[in-house]
C-alpha cells in the first residue's frame, strides 16, 4: 500500500482547499437547527461552495452520489443523502461532511452538530469520537506508523465501551478523492505504513453507541446506518505530514492544534 509524496506546489494547493472545506462547515453551523431539512443544508453548501468559494463540490456525481455534501443523522454512520421528506428535530446530532475541489485539489473534513439540545449520552458519543479524531492526528510524524494511529483510536473508543466500525476508513488524498493508502481506525502500534513528510490523508473515525456492525442501505446504495439502530458519531480532518509532525488542512476557527 504505497502512498504519494506531495509536492510543496500540490501542497500549498491541498493548504487552499483544505481551508476552504473547513469555511464551509463553518458557514453552515448556524444554520442546524430544529426544523431545518438536510436537503436546505445541501443547498446552502452548495451555492457557498460553487457561487463564493469558486470550488466544485466533491460528492456530486461522485460514483453517482446525488447531492453536495454527506448528512449522517443519528443512527447513520456516514454517506447519508441529504433529503426533503425530513427536517431535523430537537435532540437529533448530525455530521455533515464536506469536500471540495479547489485548483484540482481535495479537501475533506466532518464534524458533528448538535440539534437544539442534545442527550448527554449523545453529546459524550460525540466528544469521545471527536478525541479519537485528535488522538490520532497526535501521532502523525515521520516515522510513526498508520497502525499507531489506528491502535490509540481503538484503545481510546474501547476505554469508553464504544465501539469504532470497521468497514469504512481514512484515505490518502490529492488530486484524486480516495487513494492509498487506507487509514484503518484500529491496529496495532508500530504496524503498517511508516509515515514520511509530504504524505496527505483524513482521519475519519466512526464510533457506535452499541456494535460496530454497520449495512447499507439497498434502496438508495449509499446510506450505512448501524446495524442496532444506535447513535454513531464521526469527525474528519485533512493532514500532511512535515518534517517534525503533522499540519491540519481542515483546522477550523473553534481548534487549535498548538505545538506542530
Ligand atoms: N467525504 C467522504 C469521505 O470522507 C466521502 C463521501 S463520498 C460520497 O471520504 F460520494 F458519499 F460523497
Ligand atoms: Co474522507
Ligand atoms: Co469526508
Amino acid at each position: 500500500m504505497a502512498a504519494s509524496i506531495k509536492t510543496t506546489d500540490e501542497l500549498a494547493k491541498m493548504r487552499v482547499a483544505g481551508r476552504l472545506a473547513a469555511d464551509v462547515l463553518e458557514m453552515i453551523g448556524p444554520y442546524v437547527q430544529p426544523g431545518v431539512t438536510t436537503s436546505k443544508l445541501d443547498e446552502i453548501c452548495h451555492k457557498f461552495m460553487v457561487d463564493e468559494q469558486q470550488c466544485i463540490p466533491a460528492p456530486l456525481d461522485y460514483h453517482g452520489f446525488p447531492k453536495s455534501i454527506c448528512t449522517s443523522v443519528n443512527q447513520v454512520v456516514c454517506h447519508g443523502i441529504p433529503t426533503d421528506k425530513k427536517a431535523l428535530k430537537q435532540g437529533d446530532i448530525i455530521n455533515i461532511d464536506i469536500t471540495v475541489i479547489k485548483d484540482g485539489y481535495h479537501g475533506d473534513t466532518s464534524q458533528m452538530f448538535c440539534v437544539g439540545d442534545v442527550a448527554s449520552h449523545a453529546k459524550r458519543l460525540m466528544e469521545v469520537a471527536q478525541e479519537c479524531l485528535y488522538l490520532g492526528i497526535d501521532k502523525v510524524k515521520p516515522g510513526a506508523t498508520l497502525g499507531d494511529i489506528g491502535f490509540v483510536i481503538q484503545q481510546h473508543a474501547a476505554e469508553n465501551y464504544y465501539s469504532v466500525v470497521r468497514e469504512y476508513c481514512g484515505h490518502g488524498i490529492g488530486a484524486v478523492f480516495h487513494e492509498d493508502p487506507q487509514v484503518l481506525h484500529y491496529g496495532k502500534a508500530g504496524k503498517g505504513l511508516v509515515l514520511e513528510e509530504g504524505m496527505t490523508f483524513t482521519i475519519e473515525p466512526m464510533l457506535n453507541a452499541g456494535k460496530r456492525h454497520v449495512k447499507l442501505n439497498r434502496r438508495d446504495g449509499w446510506t450505512v446506518e448501524t446495524t442496532d439502530g444506535r447513535l454513531s458519531a464521526q469527525w474528519e480532518h485533512t493532514l500532511a505530514v512535515t518534517a517534525t509532525g503533522v499540519d491540519v488542512l481542515t483546522v477550523r476557527s473553534d481548534e487549535s492544534f498548538n505545538g506542530y
